[in-house]
């Protein structure tokens, strides 16, 4: 800064020092409008200090408003909610999107929602947040990456960060400035059906790729004013892959569940990621999970929900590893505390618990909390704190100077360019598990059998959270991408290709099939194996739901059994978000774990016909029966069909 610059500066602050002590002196006596002097306003002024002057100004009501988060669908009815309440953040639950569903309808709607919080007394600019946890999957046109599953499978945090830095771009570009992306779990057993939104099962695994942190925020605090950054949640804090299977929340069998673990592993596995999420990356946010915990070490029988475990959320996170940013509740989630709501909300914020994540109950949080402020139930010092680390984030993303939407960025959502570095995740995160006699890479002259459900399903491929929470099957009303079967088609156009879903087209002549099987979509507990099924809507498009599994579903096997008994050389491709154990007896020669690669499905041709080499390695032990989950790098007599860190290499051809 230039000495004239700096001489400017320390006159502009002389000038203003006493106002704001004059400013402050007036605030609490009454609700005087903002001036425009404020020093709160004043951008050349240091976050901190904006952030005493305006906390100074507020009334416990202002205060507490900036605590709740209501949802959109509720907020779009219960008009003005926003300027009444003076709520500090809005969301889009998975798959709750403006119609019509296109960048400019979601700019539109959240100026709208800003336009209603910059009208209270103080202006104090509303965050929105979604879920870009593989691309801005709520909104149509949108680079979908492959989930962390795969990406954790490419081993290469650099290209994380890349697909983060891109995501940033796609949801900033809305006039979003908030993810709640990256999950830092820690996988530890493939029933869970969250299990593919987690980079891997070891703690180094995820920790490395924490840098998908510095792609959404940047890796200097100014970088959070940018139009293709945002603020990330480190989430879900903390355990919440590594549950026992059987304890899971309502009918979950074990997502929401208890980890029973002693305080040194529980930090040796659970916590590490957050560690690097605050320390190295300055994380902005972060999500607590639904799950509890349950210490060893007191001797089990006393599990803690972590939204309300002031001794993780307040001593280890806060107090002992300085985050400095805001906790933001999960959806709903102070609902599975133990006694009323009040007593939910007072154990909740007293335990460190910044923000609140009520879709659709934020008038009653509202009310609730400052009841509980007014009996002394909850401290006004927790409060100040709550607030003064919420609007340190939204300072620091530029929200008072550039409340509206920065909409430059979406000319680029969906670009050539964007598609290009997800199809490289794609391509990098497949995993050869096995080649016999070396059948990959594929010639790209050869007569190709495309067979199986999963070859031609842009909606299989993408999973959940792609347009709606749970994802749907098929190919109508989707996100625009290639399936596989198209990057078959594109990558090796001189190869003959037959394709028939079922497999039962004649195949003869066929040089090699390539059977592509798995998974369809799911989200969450829904997604647990032994989990509900989500009610299926045929308005959903896709297929019915299935019963989740370890083992290939019966109709996938048969189809693999029938088509690589007709064909001599016979690859099987699995879209999957987790492992599945496929049997290879009918003449499988390649076996392929191609994950949830989302809308670039020409990436897994790229490595298939050899444009690229296959390099991934497993994030998650391949068990060889059911039986073994969980099953886990490291554990005693570990026999997994392939275990942890497998996969083979080819060359390009
Ligand atoms: C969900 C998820 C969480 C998500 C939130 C908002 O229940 O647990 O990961 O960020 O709600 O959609």
């Amino acid at each position: 800064m230039s000495s004239g610059k700096r001489h400017r500066l320390r006159a502009r602050l002389g000038i203003v020092a006493p106002l704001a002590g004059f400013a402050l002196v007036l605030a609490p006596l009454g609700a005087a409008r903002a001036d425009s002097g404020a020093p709160y306003l004043d951008p050349d002024r240091p976050v901190r200090a904006r952030v005493a002057d305006l906390l100074g100004r507020m009334t416990l009501a202002e205060k507490i408003g900036q605590m709740t988060q209501g949802e959109r669908a509720p907020l779009t009815t219960d008009t003005g909610a926003v300027t009444e309440l003076g709520l500090g953040s809005v969301l889009s639950g998975g798959g709750s999107v403006p119609t019509p569903n296109t960048p400019q309808a979601w700019a539109d709607m959240v100026d709208g929602f800003q336009k209603e919080a910059l009208a209270t007394r103080l202006k104090i600019p509303m965050i929105y947040g979604v879920d870009s946890v593989h691309g801005n999957g709520n909104l149509l046109g949108a680079t979908i990456f492959p989930h962390n599953i795969g990406l954790g499978a490419s081993r290469d945090p650099a290209l994380v960060r890349q697909a983060a830095q891109v995501t940033a771009a796609e949801t900033r570009a809305t006039g979003v400035p908030w993810v709640f992306a990256p999950c830092l779990c820690v996988t530890r057993d493939s029933r869970w059906g969250r299990g593919y939104e987690s980079f891997g099962e070891t703690p180094e695994l995820v920790t490395a790729m924490t840098t998908a942190i510095d792609g959404f925020q940047g890796t200097r605090t100014a970088d959070l004013k940018q139009a293709d950054r945002v603020l990330a949640t480190a989430k879900h804090f903390a355990g919440d892959g590594d549950t026992v299977y059987g304890t899971g929340s309502g009918e979950y069998p074990i997502d929401q569940g208890v980890t029973r673990t002693s305080r040194a592993r529980f930090a040796q596995i659970d916590l590490a990621p957050f560690v690097s999420a605050v320390k190295q990356r300055d994380v902005g946010s972060v999500m607590p999970s639904y799950s509890s915990v349950d210490w060893t070490d007191d001797g089990l029988g006393n599990p803690v929900k972590m939204h309300a475990h002031q001794e993780l959320l307040t001593g280890w996170l806060k107090q002992k590893t300085g985050f400095d940013g805001f906790v933001i509740s999960d959806y709903n989630a102070i609902d599975q505390l133990p006694g009323t709501f009040a007593e939910q909300v007072t154990a909740s914020v007293n335990a460190g618990v910044d923000m609140f994540m009520e879709p659709s109950r934020y008038r009653e949080f509202v009310t609730t909390l400052t009841a509980e402020v007014e009996a002394g139930r909850v401290k006004r010092s927790r409060i100040d704190d709550a607030v003064s680390r919420i609007l340190t984030k939204k300072f620091e993303l530029g929200l008072f100077e550039n409340p509206y939407a920065d909409r430059s960025g979406i000319a680029d959502i969906g670009s050539a360019q964007h598609r290009a570095v997800a199809r490289r995740a794609v391509a990098q995160s497949q995993v050869l598990l096995k080649n016999s006699g070396n059948l990959l890479p594929l010639k790209k002259n050869a007569k190709v059998y495309v067979a199986g459900r999963n070859a031609d399903d842009i909606g299989n491929q993408a999973g959940g959270w792609t347009l709606t929470w749970q994802g749907f099957s098929g190919n109508e009303n989707q996100q625009p991408g290639t399936t596989v079967l198209e990057g078959i088609r594109e990558v090796a156009p001189k190869a003959e290709v037959t394709y028939s879903e079922d497999g039962t087209a004649p195949a003869a002549g066929s040089d090699v099939a390539v059977v592509v099987v798995g998974e369809t979509p799911y989200a969450e507990g829904y997604g647990d194996v032994g989990g509900p099924e989500w009610p299926w809507d045929p308005a959903d498009g896709g297929v019915p739901r299935e019963e989740k599994s370890l083992a290939l579903q019966p109709g996938d096997q048969a189809t693999v059994d029938r088509v690589c008994a007709a064909v001599g050389k016979c690859v099987v491709l699995v879209v999957s978000g987790r492992p599945q154990v496929v049997s290879t007896s009918s003449g499988v020669d390649a076996l392929v774990a191609s994950w949830l690669p989302g809308t670039e499905g020409a990436g897994v041709a790229d490595v298939l016909f050899g444009k690229r080499a296959f390099t991934g390695k497993l994030p998650v032990t391949w068990p060889a029966t059911a039986a073994q989950e969980p099953i886990n790098v490291g554990d005693k007599d570990y026999r997994p069909a392939y275990p942890y860190g497998y996969g083979l290499t080819t060359r390009t051809s």
